[in-house]
């Protein structure tokens, strides 16, 4: 067995070409966490966004060109014709409903993909080429909308899905350990959301795997903590969405991360949304669930043969049946 199972079918654009252009559709609260972030990490060229509310989207606009003396070089561009969104390399969609306090991402359903037949056409149409990188809730099922709306190959579109959650289970056992979130290797994988899969075997600080570590210290092993965390990540949107009606920073860092991995060829791996047929004995039908990816310039390259637990695949299974059972509903 390989270490990833490569998948081949388009090639990345050529080496050659320098402007880098991101699209960002949606100037809420998300879109312009994520545009802020693409800006002060020096990620594109060109920078252009889309909102169906024109007062506010030239707002937004001139509030980001506002700080171009204190920022690297990036041309900022809207409107809220597609035209302008013309050549992207990355196309980041962020548009539509966000959930009340209390709501699930899943109830979100309908009104997006309603949404989405208007976002998707246009945007593949004047960037054949690019990638999308789907946002919007319920994250995994639109990002399979995006894929049949768009046509493009599934490895050109990616849901950002529970890189998120893997950053506030990081932060979270790296908080319980007394240890820096960024040595912490750690995947949540499937939903982004209620039905996540924590993948505690392979959790390891400083590249000591955690779980074998305890076992060898004859150290009790702490279920019941690492379920609570798992528990905590889970309501970690929906206690911040209590307390300020929405969540940004997080996941403006977390897509910008994504962008510099594909768009500067990193090669990193991340747990993302991806087509997950075929991995892990998810074979009900074509679903989008995040598995830890490797992402690049030509998007998805390959999907990570990690080691997991019975237990861990089977609830992978479980993650991959509830989103298919919402989005058979959809008949596309
Ligand atoms: P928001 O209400 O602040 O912004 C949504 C924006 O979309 C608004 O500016 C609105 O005018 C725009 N919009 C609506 N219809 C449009 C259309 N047809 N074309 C272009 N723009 C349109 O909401 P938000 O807080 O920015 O959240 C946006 C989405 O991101 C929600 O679905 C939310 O659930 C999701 N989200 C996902 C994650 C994740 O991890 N995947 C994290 C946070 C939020
Ligand atoms: C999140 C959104 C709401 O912050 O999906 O997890």
């Amino acid at each position: 067995q390989t270490f990833f199972k490569p998948i081949h079918q388009t090639e990345p654009p050529s080496p050659t070409k320098r402007h880098i252009k991101i699209t960002v559709i949606g100037t809420g609260n998300v879109g312009m966490a994520i545009a802020q972030t693409i800006l002060t990490q020096d990620l594109a060229d060109e920078l252009a966004l889309v909102d169906a509310k024109p007062d506010k989207l030239r707002g937004e606009m001139l509030d980001l060109q506002h700080a171009a003396a204190f920022l690297p070089r990036t041309k900022i561009v809207a409107s809220v014709d597609y035209d302008v969104t013309a050549g992207s390399d990355l196309c980041i969609v962020t548009a539509g409903a966000r959930q009340n306090p209390g709501e699930s991402r899943l109830s979100l359903l309908h009104r997006n993909v309603a949404l989405f037949r208007n976002i998707i056409q246009p945007l593949a149409q004047h960037s054949p080429d690019s990638i999308l990188m789907i946002v919007s809730n319920p994250v995994d099922i639109l990002t399979y909308v995006a894929w049949k709306i768009s046509g493009f190959p599934s490895n050109r579109v990616i849901g950002s899905g529970t890189n998120l959650d893997s950053s506030r289970f990081r932060f979270l056992i790296a908080d319980h350990l007394d240890v820096n979130a960024q040595d912490v290797q750690a995947y949540i994988v499937g939903e982004h959301g209620d039905s996540s899969v924590a993948l505690w075997s392979s959790i390891s600080v400083g590249g000591v795997p955690v779980l074998s570590f305890l076992e060898k210290q004859q150290i009790a092993y702490e279920k019941e903590t690492l379920e609570k965390i798992h528990k905590t990540v889970i309501e970690s949107a929906y206690e911040v969405i209590r307390l300020k009606g929405y969540t940004s920073w997080a996941i403006g860092y977390s897509v910008a991360n994504l962008a510099r991995s594909v768009l500067r060829n990193q090669r990193r791996i991340h747990p993302v949304s991806v087509l997950a047929k075929g991995f892990y004995g998810i074979d009900g039908g074509e679903v989008f669930l995040s598995l830890p990816a490797q992402l690049g310039r030509g998007g998805v390259l390959g999907v990570t043969n990690v080691h997991l637990t019975e237990e861990e695949e089977q609830q992978l299974r479980d993650s991959a049946k509830t989103l298919l059972e919402v989005q058979n509903q959809l008949g596309l």
